[in-house]
């Protein structure tokens, strides 16, 4: 049972697969969605401050939590609280446990998106080499293939497998090697399609729309909309880092590779923001097609566009879609992870067995959220899925799941992680853990002591009390 842990092999490595954990839907999906809704700017402002006040030192604190214990998050958390409080071993496995629950949860749903994502690389190709057909409605395309409940369950299993394959070969043979080889393909391709974006007539309009702040166009849900976006974005509250953070090893510097995951995901999700609107501020008409029916950018008004406007798009198109297929597999195996090392490290499982097990019981809720696909269909005006609806909606377990996780279990959890590290845990030992001789010249344990007890928990805390009081930030 106890064979020596897995590490990653290098500060590069864990940068690699901690962004790959952190870029995902969240990035390319849901970020230019809310920051459309919200108007831009001001959002944009508010969110950055968000990522930097509260998700950076949430990041330190996870994957010091993790790399202290070397233990995943449920037995990290154990270790945590007892550094204080030994009595108080069973609420860290209590909040671990919530941890690995959410990504249980949270895989499940998350699967189905991402196989679309395989559906749209297909799709796209069969373009590129046929032509875009004529006439055809996007929103029809997009219906036609999320009805298809076999098709569904074929693209999620498709993409499940993916997820337990590479988990299966472990931290260092497989999540590293696959961040390794997928990171620079996916930053490759959003550097093309910015120098094409950048190109378009409505580029500087879009960056217009998304850098410059009026604050008269932000309400308080909006404020509390980017912080919790901030947590979802950067794979916090739930025990991933914690994970990731457990296969590091003393030789590798957590304030460095905080400071390097937390500025990529941020940077990815602003380029993909400005690629998006930059397409769409180019088309006439686009603008109110989005405002007035929250079409999803992504799987709906993007593909037609890629053919129709995009320079480039027919070479672009493809890799956008591969792009979106890469960045989900690398979070939706961090999610995995999460699972299948509580199966290991707490209930001595193999890692074999644990990450088959745990995927396959996740499928079963995956194909609850397939079959959930046409009760949510039926609800909309127009009889046209919005995809920006099933993170949105009330309804299906999809729209049920991600309103758990996003609203209750992603800050309950985050909230838990910062008194665990900056309360219950000792001042020496975070500050042994932070200060180790690698940390970077701008780094003041001080300031981060400050932020991880007073200034994240408030924050995160005043969006559990909204959250109680009905304000849905999802
Ligand atoms: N950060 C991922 C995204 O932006 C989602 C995620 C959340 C992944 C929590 C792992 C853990 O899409």
């Amino acid at each position: 049972m106890s064979q020596p842990r897995d590490h990653w092999s290098s500060n590069t490595g864990l940068v690699l697969a901690a962004t790959g954990s952190a870029i995902g839907l969240g990035n390319l999906w849901k970020f230019p969605f809310i920051t459309w809704e919200n108007n831009g700017g001001a959002f944009v402002l508010v969110y950055l401050i968000c990522i930097a006040a509260v998700g950076l030192p949430i990041m330190m604190a996870e994957l010091l939590i993790g790399r202290r214990s070397q233990k995943s998050a449920v037995g990290a958390l154990k270790d945590a609280v007892a550094s204080k409080w030994p009595a108080g071993r069973k609420l860290g496995a209590l909040a671990g446990g919530w941890g690995v629950l959410a990504g249980f949860i949270l895989l499940s749903y998350y699967t189905v998106i991402a196989g679309w994502s395989l559906y749209y690389f297909t799709k796209s190709l069969s373009w590129t080499f046929g032509g875009y057909p004529v006439g055809m409605l996007p929103g029809d395309l997009f219906n036609g293939q999320a009805l298809n409940t076999g098709l569904q369950l074929l693209l999620s299993l498709g993409f499940s497998l993916g997820t337990i394959a590479v988990v299966y070969f472990g931290v260092s043979k497989g999540i590293e090697k696959i961040a390794r080889i997928f990171l620079p393909i996916l930053f490759g391709i959003l550097l093309l399609m910015l120098v094409s974006a950048l190109g378009m007539s409505g580029s500087a309009e879009a960056l217009g729309f998304i850098f410059r702040p009026n604050f008269s166009e932000l309400g308080m849900e909006g404020i509390l909309e980017a912080l919790g976006h901030s947590f979802f974005t950067l794979s916090l509250g739930m025990g991933a880092m914690i994970t990731y953070g457990s296969y590091i090893s003393r030789k590798h510097s957590v304030v460095k590779a905080s400071g390097a995951i937390v500025a990529l995901d941020t940077i990815i999700a602003l380029v993909a923001t400005v690629i998006m609107f930059s397409v769409i501020f180019s088309v006439a008409g686009m603008r109110e097609e989005i405002s007035g029916s929250t079409v999803g950018m992504l799987f709906i008004s993007l593909p037609e566009l890629f053919y129709t406007e995009v320079p480039f798009g027919v070479v672009l198109g493809p890799l956008f879609y591969v792009l979106v297929a890469l960045a989900a597999l690398t979070s939706t195996i961090s999610l995995l992870e999460v699972v299948s090392a509580y199966l290991i490290d707490e209930r001595g499982l193999t890692r074999h067995k644990a990450t088959i097990g745990a995927g396959a019981a996740i499928f079963v809720f995956t194909t609850f959220a397939v079959l959930s696909i046409p009760g949510l269909l039926g609800v909309s005006a127009e009889g046209l899925l919005s995809t920006m609806e099933i993170f949105d909606g009330k309804i299906g377990w999809f729209a049920t799941a991600d309103h758990f996780v996003s609203n209750w279990m992603l800050p309950t959890g985050g909230f838990f992680i910062t008194l665990a590290a900056g309360w219950f845990m000792t001042r020496e030992a975070t500050k042994s853990e932070l200060m180790d001789g690698t940390e970077p010249r701008w780094f003041k344990y001080g300031a981060w002591r400050f932020f991880i007890r007073w200034v994240a928990p408030i924050a995160v805390a005043a969006i559990i009390v909204f959250v109680i009081r009905g304000v849905d930030f999802s």
